[in-house]
């Protein structure tokens, strides 16, 4: 089964060819980070008129590259949500305009689901059900049960800023050019992580819920504290980096001993940091745990994850070319759907 993939949730225009959920024949996106940085942060209004202009452009060169025409797709796959109604709709008119035309199956896929199912791409081992995934991307933090490919259950999520949005902001304050967090994680890896003691988050009872306000506001009330004197920014953003890192494995670890998971898998832009990647498979050697970590290019935003869930979902997730409709706020445990 060939799906083109198309996902313009945000602010990357990314379209993709994936063969039975699994093996990524093309996985093109067009970074808009340019046009954000002066603004320190995302304009919806620009990322929407991006993927207006750069759309038809990437989905023809994920084609090309995929030796794949369109008529040969089995299906076209859209982010239906969440996301930026304004970056939503472009993709998702679109994916109906395809699918209307070709007479192909239509399918609405749930951006959160994609960053999941970023594990099965390009590799010959899936993750086995039931499996526990820590999604970490610029807009959520949640621990999540997968029992399979429709049945996904928050344990844990975050109550106030993303795991993404405290290392953009951190990143900021550090004085870092956006987007933030690749560049704290590179300027963390020449520091000290044991310098500082920033505050690690601790959950009430046994919940497994999340916080990373307190450790933002405490990095800015340290770097306000010690402004002029000898604070290397490395040790800080490594100091920093070290306190994520930490609450996020202690949750990791929380949910795992709850439950007999068969594996674990990491997720979502978060997932592409150096520091997280090495404690997660460090932690699933030491307690003999499968663990399923996407390389970078498929952990941060991508049509290939959005292909693979509709190839996985695909009897849940189709809709009708007449009335998909984007959804911004699209809740992560209803399965999509085609109506609106
Ligand atoms: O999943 P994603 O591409 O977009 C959303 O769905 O939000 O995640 C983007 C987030 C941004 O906050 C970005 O700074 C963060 O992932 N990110 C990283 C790294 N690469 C991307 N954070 C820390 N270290 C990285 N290497
Ligand atoms: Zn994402």
């Amino acid at each position: 089964m060939l799906v083109l993939g198309i996902e313009t949730s945000c602010d990357d225009t990314a379209a993709a060819v994936v063969r039975d959920g699994r093996a990524v024949l093309s996985s093109v996106a067009s970074n808009q980070d340019a046009f954000h940085a002066k603004y320190g942060g995302i304009v919806p209004e620009i990322a929407g008129r991006r993927h207006v202009a750069l759309l038809s452009a990437v989905i023809e060169d994920a084609c090309e590259r995929a030796q794949a025409p369109l008529e040969r797709l089995d299906g076209i796959a859209v982010t239906r949500g969440p996301g930026l109604i304004g970056s939503l709709v472009v993709g998702v008119a679109a994916a109906k305009a395809l699918a209307f035309a070709l007479h192909k199956p239509l399918y609405g896929i749930n951006h959160l689901h994609g960053h999941v199912f970023a594990a099965f791409l390009d590799r010959d081992e899936s993750p086995p059900y039931p499996f526990l995934t820590l999604l970490v991307s610029g807009g959520h933090s949640q621990i999540v049960a997968v029992e399979s490919p429709t049945e996904m259950r928050i344990l844990g999520r975050t109550h106030d800023d993303a795991a993404g949005e405290a290392y953009d902001k951190t990143a900021r304050l550090l004085g870092l050019p956006y987007p933030g967090g690749p560049e704290l994680d590179r300027l963390a890896q020449r520091g000290d992580p044991h310098k500082y003691a920033f505050p690690r988050h601790r959950a009430a009872g046994d919940s497994l819920d999340l916080s990373f306000s307190g450790l933002k506001t405490s990095v800015r009330y340290f770097l306000e504290s010690h402004a002029g004197r000898s604070a290397q920014s490395e040790d800080v953003a490594a100091s920093f980096q070290a306190a994520i890192v930490d609450v996020l494995m202690a949750r990791v670890r929380s949910a795992f001993e709850r439950n007999g998971y068969r594996a674990a898998v990491l997720s979502g832009g978060v997932a592409a940091n150096s520091a997280l990647q090495s404690a997660f498979r460090h932690w699933g050697e030491r307690a003999g745990v499968r663990v399923f970590v996407p390389p970078p290019k498929y952990c941060t935003d991508n049509a290939a994850m959005i292909a693979a869930a509709a190839y996985y979902q695909r009897d849940a997730a189709a809709g009708d070319p007449m009335t998909l409709s984007a959804d911004p706020n699209l809740p992560f445990q209803t399965t999509s759907s085609g109506s609106p």
